[in-house]
C-alpha cells in the first residue's frame, strides 16, 4: 500500500511537471531546434555564430549588399547598432525570404541608458537608489527599442570599478558591489519583463564579462590581476546577480584576467558563469574580441577562434574569426563538432525565446515606431529620473535654490549644449532634440526672470583636445574668437545678474569607451571662468557636467554651491531647471567616492583596516597607513549628497544584539526632516566584521531604503539582518557567515553614521 501510494506521487508529480508551461516550453522549443538542427550544414551552424558589423546596410539596397549576400548564404546570425524599422524588416527579408533555411536574424543594439528618450548615463542612474526607477528606465528603453526593431540591448554594463580615470565609469554603477547587483538586477527586470516573448521586452547582454572595471591605471582595455578572493567578493557579485535575473546573454570582456585574455578564459565562460552559475543562456565576444587576441599575444586567427570556442564563447561579433577558421579547426580536432552545435543552439535557443521563429518581423511595427518612441510620457518620466540623479555636492548658506526673479546669468561652455545633454552610449537618440540648461531655464521663468548667456570659455584651450572630446557629432560649438574675447563677453553679463549659474565640467564624450584621463579636474581653462565669475562678487552657482567623478578640491573650497548633474537625458535642461528653482529637492547620492586628488586612486569606502591603520581625528602619522601630502579623506564620500533640507537620525535601536542560527534581528532608525522643505534621503545600512578568517572591508553597504519626508516629518526605518547578509567568500572560496562580533552603522552616507554592535551566534 504505502508503495502504491509513492508510486502514485511520482506518477502525480510526472505528469504536473509535464503540464506546467515551463516543461512545456522546454520541450517544444527541444524538439523545434533539433529538428531544424538537423537540417543545418556545418557552413550553416558557423553562420549563426557570426554577428558582424552592420556594414553596408542601406535603406533599398539590403538584399544588393555585400552583407546581403552572406545573409543569402546563411552565415549571419545577427546585426547591431542598425537603426529603423525600414532597415530592420528590408535585412529580416533577405534572411527569411532568401537564404536556404529562412532562419530569422536577431537585432541588437547598445540602448544603455535608453533608445530615443534617453536618461541619465548609467553612473548618474545609479545615484538615484530606487529600484522602481531603475527598472521603469529599462522598461521604457525596452519598450522604444523593440518598436523600432531591436530585440537585443548590450546592457547592463555592471563593471564594477573604483578608478574615475577610466572613461567608461560613466557607462557602469559605481563602486560598490551590493548597490551594482541590485541595480543589475533591476535592469535586467525591465528590459525583458516576465515575458522575452512579448514584443515589447527584449534580452538582455550583462557586460563586461569580467573585471573590465578594474583595468591598470584607468587606461582603457588594460591588463587587470586581482586575487580571487576579491574577485568572488567584490567584482563577480553584480554579474551573476544580472544572471540570476534571468538575462538572456553574456558578453565577453576586452581585458585579460590571470594572464588569459576573457574572451578565452575558460575559468570565466565555463568553471564560473555555467558551472557555478548555472547560466543557460548565450555569451558573445566585445567588438572584435577575437581577433585582438593576436595582439594579446595568443595565437593566430584559427588559434585564437579555437581558444574561445573552447573556453565557452557562443557568438563572434564583428571579427569573423569563427566563420572563417572553425571548419579548419574542426578537421583539425582543435575544436570539436558538440561544441559547435551547442553555441548554434544557444543562439537558436535565444531567438525562439524572443518569438523570432513565429513572426520574425514582430518587433518591426511601423505602427508601434510611429507612436510609441519618445512619447510625451515616456519624457515626463525621463525628466523626473533625471532629477533624482543630481547629486548636491555643497550648497554654502542655501545658496540653492535660487529665485524665479531679477537676472540670472547662465554661462559655460555647457549651457548650451543639446548635443552632449544624453552623455556617452546614446547611438539611438537624436542629437537635435534633447533641452540645453539655457532652453530649460527659459522654459521655467517665463517672462519672470531676465536670462542671459554667454558661453564664457570653449571646453578646453587646447583645439585638439576638444576634438577628441566631442566626436560622435557631440560637439559644443567650438568659439574661434579668443579666451580673452570669449572671457570678457561673459563678464558683461555676469556684472548685470544677481545670480550666475556656471555650467561647466566635462563634454559627453570626455568620459566612456576609450576616453580615459590622467588629470580628472574641470579644464583649466573652465577653471579660469569660475574663477573670473567668482571675482565679481556675484553667487555663483555651479552646474557641474559630468560622467566620472572629478578632482573638485578648488571648487570645493571657492565656489558656494555645486549641483553635480552628470548627463542626464533627453529632459536634462528642464531637470535642471526643476532643481534649481526649488521645484525639485535634490535627493542622489554618490554611488563612487570623488577623491581629493588623482594621487588617492583607487579610494575606496569598503577598504580594508591594513595593520597599520591612521588613528581616528589624525590625517597623518609617521610609520602609519597614509600619504605626506594629503589626507586618506575623500572629498566627498560614497553614499554622499546633500538636499535642500536637513535630515536628523536618531540611535539605532537593535531587537537584539543576539543573531543566532537563521534567525533574524532588525535595526530601526528614526529619521526627521529638520528642514522647511519636503525631502527624500536615502538611509543606507552598512556592516564590519571585526575579527574574520580573511581581513574584512571596515565597512560594506547592506541595504538602503530612499525615503519621502515632509517637512517636520519623522519617519522609522526597519532593516532586517540575517545571517545572509553576512556571507563572504573565504579564502577557500566558500560563501560562509562567520560567528562573532559585527558593527552595524546606519546613516545617510558611509561617512556620517550611527553605529550599533551585535554578535553573530551560528
Ligand atoms: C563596447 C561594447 C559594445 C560594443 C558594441 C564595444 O566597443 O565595448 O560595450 O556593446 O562595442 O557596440
Amino acid at each position: 500500500m504505502k508503495l502504491f501510494t509513492k508510486v502514485l506521487t511520482i506518477v502525480i508529480l510526472f505528469v504536473s511537471l509535464q503540464t506546467t508551461g515551463q516543461t512545456t516550453d522546454a520541450v517544444k522549443m527541444k524538439t523545434f531546434i533539433d529538428a531544424l538542427m538537423k537540417k543545418m550544414t556545418l557552413d550553416e551552424k558557423l553562420g549563426q555564430l557570426n554577428l558582424p558589423g552592420s556594414g553596408d546596410i542601406v535603406t533599398g539596397h539590403a538584399a544588393n549588399s555585400d552583407l546581403g549576400k552572406k545573409i543569402r548564404e546563411g552565415k549571419v546570425g545577427g546585426l547591431f547598432n542598425i537603426k529603423s524599422v525600414a532597415k530592420i524588416k528590408a535585412v529580416q527579408k533577405v534572411a527569411v525570404e532568401e537564404s536556404r533555411l529562412k532562419i530569422p536574424m536577431m537585432f541588437g543594439m547598445d540602448v544603455i541608458h535608453g533608445y530615443q528618450t534617453t536618461f541619465p548615463i548609467p553612473l548618474g542612474m545609479s545615484c538615484i537608489w530606487d529600484m522602481d526607477l531603475v527598472e521603469k528606465a529599462a522598461r521604457i528603453a525596452a519598450t522604444e527599442a523593440s518598436a523600432d526593431g531591436i530585440c537585443w540591448t548590450f546592457s547592463p554594463m555592471v563593471d564594477i570599478s573604483r578608478d574615475p580615470r577610466w572613461g567608461r565609469i560613466s557607462e557602469g554603477n559605481g563602486e560598490d558591489t551590493y548597490l551594482g547587483s541590485t541595480i543589475a538586477a533591476a535592469m535586467v527586470k525591465g528590459y525583458q519583463g516576465n515575458d522575452l516573448s512579448k514584443n515589447n521586452t527584449i534580452m538582455a547582454c550583462v557586460k563586461h564579462f569580467a573585471l573590465y572595471g578594474a583595468a591598470e591605471a584607468g587606461r582603457d582595455y588594460n591588463t587587470t590581476d586581482m586575487s580571487r578572493v576579491r574577485m568572488y567578493n567584490e567584482y563577480l557579485p553584480p554579474y551573476k546577480a544580472a544572471v540570476d535575473a534571468g538575462a538572456g546573454s553574456v558578453m565577453a570582456s576586452f581585458n585579460e584576467v590571470d594572464g588569459i585574455p576573457a574572451t578565452a578564459s575558460k575559468f570565466l565562460m565555463t568553471d564560473v558563469l555555467r558551472n557555478q552559475w548555472g547560466f543557460k543562456g548565450f555569451v558573445v565576444t566585445d567588438y572584435t574580441g577575437i581577433n585582438e587576441m593576436m595582439d594579446h599575444g595568443m595565437g593566430d586567427l584559427q588559434k585564437v577562434a579555437s581558444l574561445a570556442l573552447n573556453a565557452g564563447i557562443d557568438m563572434d561579433m564583428v571579427g569573423e574569426g569563427f566563420l572563417t577558421t572553425l571548419k579548419k579547426s574542426l578537421s583539425e580536432k582543435k575544436v570539436t563538432q558538440q561544441q559547435i552545435d551547442i553555441a548554434c543552439r544557444l543562439i537558436l535557443e535565444a531567438k525562439y525565446k524572443l518569438g523570432l521563429f513565429d513572426d520574425p518581423y514582430k518587433y518591426c511595427n511601423e505602427q508601434r515606431a510611429a507612436t510609441e518612441i519618445f512619447t510625451p510620457a515616456n519624457r515626463k518620466a525621463a525628466k523626473e529620473i533625471a532629477e533624482e540623479s543630481f547629486v548636491l555636492l555643497k550648497n554654502k548658506n542655501g545658496l540653492l535654490p535660487i529665485r524665479k526673479s531679477g537676472t540670472i546669468a547662465l554661462i559655460g561652455p555647457l549651457a548650451d549644449a543639446k548635443e552632449n545633454m544624453s552623455g556617452t552610449w546614446s547611438v539611438a537618440t537624436d542629437m537635435s532634440t534633447p533641452i540645453s540648461v539655457l532652453q530649460g531655464l527659459k522654459n521655467a521663468v517665463g517672462g519672470n526672470a531676465k536670462i542671459l548667456y554667454a558661453k564664457g570659455s570653449n571646453l578646453d584651450a587646447d583645439s585638439m583636445f576638444e576634438q577628441r572630446a566631442t566626436v560622435f557629432g557631440k560637439t559644443l560649438h567650438r568659439d574661434s574668437r579668443s579666451n580673452e574675447v570669449i572671457l570678457k563677453e561673459a563678464l558683461d553679463i555676469a556684472n548685470q545678474a544677481d545670480v550666475i549659474v556656471a555650467a561647466v565640467g566635462e563634454s559627453a564624450e570626455m568620459s566612456g569607451e576609450s576616453a580615459s584621463r590622467s588629470e580628472i579636474g574641470i579644464p583649466k581653462i573652465q577653471q579660469d571662468l569660475l574663477a573670473a565669475l567668482l571675482k565679481t562678487g556675484k553667487p555663483v552657482v555651479l552646474v557641474l557636467f559630468t560622467g566620472r567623478p572629478l578632482t573638485l578640491q578648488w571648487e570645493n573650497e571657492q565656489v558656494p554651491a555645486i549641483l553635480n548633474v552628470w548627463f542626464s537625458g533627453t529632459e536634462a535642461g528642464d531637470a535642471i531647471a526643476d532643481v534649481l528653482f526649488g521645484n525639485v529637492n535634490p535627493s542622489g547620492k554618490l554611488s563612487t567616492t570623488f577623491p581629493q586628488n588623482v594621487g588617492q586612486i583607487p579610494l575606496y569606502y569598503n577598504h580594508k583596516n591594513t595593520g597599520r591603520p591612521l588613528p581616528e581625528g589624525k590625517w597623518f602619522q609617521k610609520f602609519r597607513s597614509n600619504y605626506l601630502d594629503v589626507s586618506n579623506d575623500p572629498l566627498f564620500p560614497f553614499g554622499y549628497g546633500l538636499s535642500y533640507t536637513t535630515f536628523t537620525y536618531s540611535d539605532i535601536a537593535l531587537s537584539s544584539n543576539f543573531l543566532k542560527g537563521n534567525q533574524t534581528i532588525t535595526a530601526t532608525v528614526t529619521i526627521t526632516n529638520a528642514g522647511n522643505v519636503a525631502g527624500k534621503e536615502v538611509v543606507q545600512l552598512y556592516t564590519r566584521q571585526l575579527v574574520g578568517s580573511i581581513t574584512r572591508p571596515v565597512k560594506e553597504l547592506k541595504g538602503f531604503q530612499k525615503i519621502a519626508l515632509r517637512a517636520g516629518e519623522s519617519k522609522k526605518v526597519t532593516f532586517t539582518i540575517s545571517n545572509k547578509d553576512l556571507k563572504f567568500y573565504n579564502s577557500d572560496l566558500k560563501y560562509v557567515a562567520e560567528p562573532g562580533n559585527y558593527k552595524l552603522f546606519i546613516g545617510g552616507n558611509s561617512r556620517d553614521v550611527k553605529e550599533a554592535d551585535f554578535k553573530l551566534e551560528l
